[in-house]
C-alpha cells in the first residue's frame, strides 16, 4: 500500500514500515530509543515489532497499564520518571506501540519531556490506525473527561502494520470501524456505502479501506492541522459520544463503553440533530441509524443517564463562549461545523435513538 505524505511526516504501511523505520534509525543518531507499550502490546505486539528491526542498538521498554482509565497525568508522571531514570535526553526517541491510549499519551509525554523529544506512532488497534495515531493530536483525560489536556504535535512517522489487527477482539475491531464509517459520513458517500455493506470484518478486505480512511483524515488535517475550521468535521458524533463515554467511564454501575461504541450512539443522535438543523434527509438518517444499531446494538439510557450526559456536554473542546458547538451532516458525505443546538433538542435525539 502506498505511503501517504502528511505535512512534514509520512504514514507507511505493512512491510514498508520497517524499511522506512530501519533506514530512519540508521540515519538519525538518536542517543537512546525507548518503546512505550501497554501490558497487552508488550505481550502480543512487541515481539513481532522487534523481529522487524534490523538497526542494532539497545531499546529500553517502558510499560504502562492498558486501558482508558490509565490515560491520565499519573501515568505520564510515571513514564516521565522512567525516562529520566533511564537517562533519556533531548536527542532520545520514543516509539509508541499500542492503541489510541498509548499513541495519544505517548505523543503527549514526548511533546512535553525536556520540552519535546521525537516520537513515532506504531498503532496496533484499528481505531489508532485510522484515527488516533494520525494527525498530531496528543493528550490525556482529566478525570473521566476525555482528552482535556494535550497538544497538537506531529510524530516523525506513523507506521501502520495491519498484521497487528490479528491481536484484536471483535469488539475492538468494531470500535475502530466507527471512526471509518464517520470518515465516509463526513466526506465520502461512496466510501460510507461500501463500508456499511461489509458483512464481515475480514482483515484482507479491510486493508484498502483502512488506507482510504487515512487518506480522508490526512487530507482534512493537512488543510487545517490546528482545528481552526474544517478539522472540526472529524468530531461528528463526538460531542455527544465523548459525553457518553465519559459518563460510562466514571459510572460505578455501568460497564465502560469502547470509544467506537460511544461515538456510534453519538453519531445516530447527531444525525438526528442534523435533520433538524442542517437539512440531512429522513431517509439518510434512517440509513445511518440502521447501520449503527445493526453493528453496535442499542445502548440504553434512563432519564438520569440522559441529564448527566447532557451536563457533560459543556466540557467539549469545540465549545466557546458558553456555546456547545456541533459538527453535523448536511447529507451523507457533506458536513457543517459550529452548529449550535439547544439541550431540549438533545433530549429528543435520545428519544429518536431509543425509538
Ligand atoms: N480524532 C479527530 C481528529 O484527529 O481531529
Amino acid at each position: 500500500m502506498k505511503s501517504i505524505e502528511s505535512g512534514g511526516y509520512s504514514i507507511h504501511f505493512n512491510e514498508q514500515c520497517y524499511v522506512e523505520l530501519n533506514s530512519f534509525l540508521e540515519h538519525s543518531n538518536f542517543s537512546k530509543i525507548f518503546i512505550l507499550v501497554d501490558t497487552n502490546t508488550h505481550n502480543y505486539c512487541l515481539p513481532e515489532f522487534m523481529s522487524n528491526i534490523s538497526y542494532s542498538s539497545e531499546f529500553e521498554i517502558i510499560e504502562m497499564e492498558a486501558g482508558e482509565l490509565h490515560k491520565n497525568l499519573d501515568t505520564c508522571t510515571q513514564v516521565w520518571h522512567a525516562l529520566s531514570e533511564l537517562e533519556a535526553d533531548r536527542k532520545s526517541l520514543l516509539i509508541n506501540l499500542g492503541g489510541g491510549v498509548v499513541t495519544d499519551l505517548g505523543g503527549f509525554i514526548a511533546s512535553a519531556f525536556k520540552r519535546g523529544i521525537s516520537f513515532i506512532n506504531v498503532p496496533t488497534s484499528l481505531l489508532a490506525m485510522v484515527d488516533a495515531s494520525v494527525g498530531g493530536k496528543t493528550g490525556v483525560d482529566l478525570g473521566s473527561l476525555k482528552n482535556q489536556v494535550g497538544v497538537i504535535n506531529f510524530s516523525e512517522m506513523v507506521l501502520i502494520d495491519t498484521s497487528f489487527l490479528k491481536t484484536l477482539s471483535k469488539s475492538e475491531m468494531r470500535s475502530g470501524m466507527a471512526e471509518m464509517l464517520k470518515h465516509g459520513l463526513i466526506k465520502d458517500a461512496n466510501y460510507w456505502k461500501r463500508l456499511s455493506h461489509l458483512s464481515e470484518l475480514k482483515i484482507s478486505d479491510l486493508e484498502s479501506l483502512i488506507h482510504e480512511s487515512v487518506v480522508i483524515k490526512n487530507e482534512v488535517v493537512k488543510r487545517d492541522p490546528n482545528e481552526l475550521g474544517e478539522r472540526k468535521q472529524l468530531n461528528f458524533g463526538h460531542t455527544i459520544g465523548h459525553a457518553i463515554e465519559s459518563y460510562y467511564l466514571e459510572s460505578e454501575t455501568k460497564t465502560t463503553l469502547l470509544h467506537g461504541e460511544a461515538i456510534a450512539a453519538g453519531m445516530v443522535m447527531e444525525a438526528y440533530l442534523s435533520t433538524k438543523t442542517c437539512g440531512l434527509s429522513d431517509r439518510e438518517l434512517f440509513q445511518i441509524k440502521k447501520v449503527f444499531i445493526d453493528l453496535y446494538g442499542p445502548v440504553e439510557f434512563n432519564e438520569n443517564d440522559k441529564s448527566s450526559i447532557i451536563e457533560l456536554l459543556k466540557y467539549d473542546k469545540k465549545n466557546s463562549h458558553g456555546d456547545i458547538k456541533y459538527a453535523l451532516l448536511e447529507s451523507i458525505g457533506k458536513s457543517n461545523i459550529d452548529v449550535i443546538v439547544d439541550n431540549d433538542m438533545i433530549y429528543k435525539a435520545f428519544d429518536y435513538y431509543a425509538s
